[in-house]
């Protein structure tokens, strides 16, 4: 693989984030980009939606973060520095409001702020919960019998964190909506074009990510220069980003009754305009079992997407 004068490399017609830049965005202080406007937009819009539809129904409406943040995201659009209100500040301000909120995050100082944001709203009622986000969401999955309740989840991790497992817990409750910002930057980065430099952790990160080993199958292949050559040359990925993040899909469909296609989201320019790599994948999924109801929140998710 070749690297463009930008220092990405170059995989077919895209531009993919090498090592470096992806471990740049990794990092807890790195500024969002148009990507965050749009995952934030379309939650928002969701959040909405929900609670009317709901507010005539006597269920007890929740809203889960498990990646929570502080309430308030920094983002760098063309070059423009900007502080935006982040996920659960946007859900406080949902209106019809939500019964009860989840606010999960692991990083001490971020804590303090969701802690500061939740005294500036003293008649709601806040649970701010100090957890790796799939070990927290398993025991709130397990805390309801999900007969009376509805939830809203927002999975907004900036790499690998949510586990294939803490994904069967949520599509187990029948009464848990997703939005679920998939890291594809993440997913084509740990797999590698070669397969030798495919390492245990690696390979454990896609495992637990994906919830199968199949991906080894699926993105893998004996590299055609062996055979020329005479000698054994090992697997090389023979699927591009776009095949992987079909298997992503194929992955999620077969677990949640309904998914909406996922709307890829890219480093600079928009939806409409992308340009720079692939980001992110963001996919709503709805757990609950019944057609009428996933049918009109995969329905009404899909609407915002093609606004977006
Ligand atoms: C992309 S930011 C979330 C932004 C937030 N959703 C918003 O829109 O304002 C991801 C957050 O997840 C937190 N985090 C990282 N790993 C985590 C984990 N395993 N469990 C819970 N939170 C985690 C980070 O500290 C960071 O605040």
């Amino acid at each position: 693989m070749r690297k463009n004068p930008m220092g990405k490399l170059i995989d077919g017609d895209d531009s993919l984030l090498d090592n470096d830049e992806f471990d740049k965005l990794d990092d807890q202080h790195s500024f969002g980009g148009p990507w965050t406007r749009i995952k934030l937009e379309a939650l928002e819009k969701y959040l909405v939606a929900f609670n009317t539809a709901l507010s005539k129904q006597s269920f007890t409406r929740l809203y889960i973060d498990a990646f929570a943040g502080t309430g308030r995201c920094d983002i760098k659009v063309e070059g423009e520095k900007k502080t935006v209100d982040g996920s659960a500040r946007r859900a406080l301000a949902t209106n019809p409001a939500f019964h009860k909120f989840y606010f999960i995050e692991l990083r001490t100082k971020k804590l303090a702020a969701l802690n500061a944001l939740g005294a500036e709203y003293p008649d709601k009622t806040i649970e701010v919960i100090k957890s790796d986000a799939n070990a927290a969401l398993k025991t709130l999955c397990g805390r309801y019998q999900w007969r009376s309740e509805r939830a809203v989840l927002f999975l907004d991790p900036f790499g690998m964190h949510v586990e294939w497992s803490t994904l069967e817990a949520i599509a187990k409750t029948g009464a848990v909506d997703v939005w679920y910002l998939f890291p594809y930057a993440g997913l084509y980065r740990q797999a590698a074009k070669n397969a030798d430099a495919l390492d245990a952790d690696k390979e454990a990160s896609l495992t637990r990510v994906l919830g199968t080993d199949e991906w080894r199958q699926a993105f893998y292949a004996q590299n055609p220069q062996s055979d020329l050559f005479g000698s054994n040359n090992g697997d090389v990925r023979n699927t591009d980003h776009r095949q992987m993040l079909q298997f992503v899909s194929k992955r999620l469909k077969g677990l949640f009754p309904a998914v909406t296609d996922p709307k890829v989201l890219y480093q600079s320019g928009d939806a409409k305009n992308p340009s720079g790599a692939p980001l992110f994948a963001l996919y709503f999924a709805a757990s609950n079992p019944a057609p009428k109801a996933h049918g009109l929140a995969t329905k009404i998710a899909n609407d915002i997407l093609d606004t977006l």
